[in-house]
Parts: structure tokens; C-alpha cells; sequence
């Protein structure tokens, strides 16, 4: 796949002219990486049928992200502002810590525009729009889990220690990145990195999966590196919900 660095560069551009508030432009993309789209959406798809979880697959209903072409941000902005009240905001790049999740309390999802090249396409540490609306933006059409990112996003604007922010984190990326949940007996997906991803998909009934504890997670470290040889399973998604709000309102937020 060839993909023009000004197809690229121009969606830069056009990300870093974004300002709060303001409408979110068009961004442009090659033939090449709307025919990419299709086939991984297409394969995703497929793959969610059997292993995402029921809200995930409810919230694509609602989103009805298109198969054929890279989907604007702003029209699924539209679509997740309609249900929920978020909204996608263009970034470049990861953002760290408290950038990415404080905004999240206002309703606001940063997430990047690019699409990562095919090469990178198994596995990847940094997100691409392909992570960002079949992972997050998909579930964010969920009230219940709409609420779960702006709870993160508030004890992110509350956190005074570095102690606190690496909880913060690391319950996140647990819950919200690779969570799975225990849905008729099976591991299923809710996590965004997992449903974004064709080889997180093939490959998480296969980790070491362990029995959802908070205080588990929180003793646990992240590489974003490699696919997830431990993820956490909970019994139900009420049940998880319950627990994080929980730590990040009594931990956290005081
Ligand atoms: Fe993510």
C-alpha cells in the first residue's frame, strides 16, 4: 500500500488547526486506505459476531460505523453526541497521562485521525483512527460505559500524586483497553484494544486470564509493546462498572 506522506502531512495539518469547540473538518483519505479500512473493519466485524461482548455489539448498531471508507470523526461525533453527549477531538500522536483522560470528563475523546501502514497493522502500541472508532468510539454510543470514561476523566482532573495517576492508568488500560468480561461461560471483548485489533481478537482466549480484581490490576504493569499475556475477566460488566467507579470516587477523587 502506498500512501502519500501529503495525505498524511495534510491530515496534520488539518488535526493541529483543530480548536475546542470548533467543528471538526473532513479529513482526506487515499483510496488505498479506505480499501485497508474495508478489509480490517470487514475481518473485525466478523470477529465481534463471536467474541465482543453484548454491549459492544449492541453500540455498533447504534454507530453503524460505514464498511466502505474510512469514517469521518465528525460524523461519528454526530452519531456518539446524539446518544451520549461525546465527542471526538483530533490529536496527533499518543497524548499522555492527564490529556488524554481529563478531557474525557467533559465528553471529550482525543483521538487521532491516521491510519497506521499496512506493515504495522498486526500489532501496533500507538493508536490509529481504526483504534480509535472501532475500539472507543463504538462503546462510547453506550451510556453506562459513556459514564465509566467521564469517571476517569474526573479522578484524572483530581489526581495529586504520581501514585495515583499510575492507578488511574493502569485501571484503565485493564478495563478500557483490554478488558474482557465472562459472558454464557466465554471470555468476551469490551476492551477498545482488543476489539481494534485482528490479532488481539485471535489471540486473547489464548493469555493468561485471571479472575477481575481491582487491587490485582493495580499490581500489574503495562506493555503496550506486545499483545496482553495476562488480561483480567469479569464476571459481568455491571459488576466491573461498580468496582472502578468505586476505587477511582473513594481513591482517587478525594
Ligand atoms: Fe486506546
Amino acid at each position: 500500500m502506498t500512501v502519500g506522506l501529503d495525505v498524511r502531512s495534510e491530515r496534520e495539518r488539518v488535526a493541529r488547526a483543530c480548536r475546542p469547540g470548533q467543528p471538526v473538518p473532513d479529513f482526506v483519505y487515499s483510496s488505498d486506505e479506505d480499501a485497508l479500512w474495508s478489509r480490517i473493519f470487514a475481518t473485525l466485524r466478523a470477529m465481534h459476531e463471536q467474541l465482543g461482548c453484548a454491549d459492544y455489539r449492541c453500540a455498533a448498531r447504534l454507530v453503524r460505523l460505514p464498511a466502505d471508507r474510512v469514517p469521518q470523526m465528525n460524523e461519528v461525533s454526530r452519531t456518539l453526541r446524539s446518544l451520549t453527549g461525546f465527542e471526538l477531538a483530533p490529536v496527533i500522536g499518543s497524548q499522555p497521562g492527564r490529556l488524554f483522560y481529563g478531557p474525557m470528563a467533559d465528553n471529550i475523546l482525543h483521538a487521532t485521525p491516521d491510519v497506521r501502514p499496512v506493515t504495522e497493522q498486526a500489532f501496533s502500541p500507538d493508536p490509529d483512527v481504526i483504534h480509535e472508532l472501532v475500539g472507543h468510539a463504538v462503546i462510547l454510543a453506550d451510556p453506562e460505559f459513556a459514564e465509566l470514561y467521564r469517571c476517569f476523566g474526573r479522578a484524572a482532573n483530581q489526581a495529586t500524586s504520581d501514585e495515583a495517576r499510575t492507578a488511574i492508568a493502569r485501571l484503565f488500560w485493564f478495563t478500557l483497553e483490554v478488558g474482557l468480561v465472562t459472558e454464557r461461560g466465554h471470555p468476551r471483548a469490551y476492551g477498545a484494544a482488543i476489539l481494534s485489533s485482528v490479532t488481539e481478537m485471535e489471540s486473547f482466549v489464548n493469555a493468561d486470564l485471571r479472575e477481575f480484581r481491582v487491587e490485582d490490576i493495580l499490581a500489574s504493569r503495562i506493555d503496550d509493546r506486545i499483545c496482553q499475556p495476562v488480561l483480567f475477566v469479569a464476571d459481568s460488566v455491571s459488576r466491573m462498572m461498580t468496582e472502578v467507579k468505586g476505587f477511582l470516587r473513594t481513591s482517587v477523587e478525594n
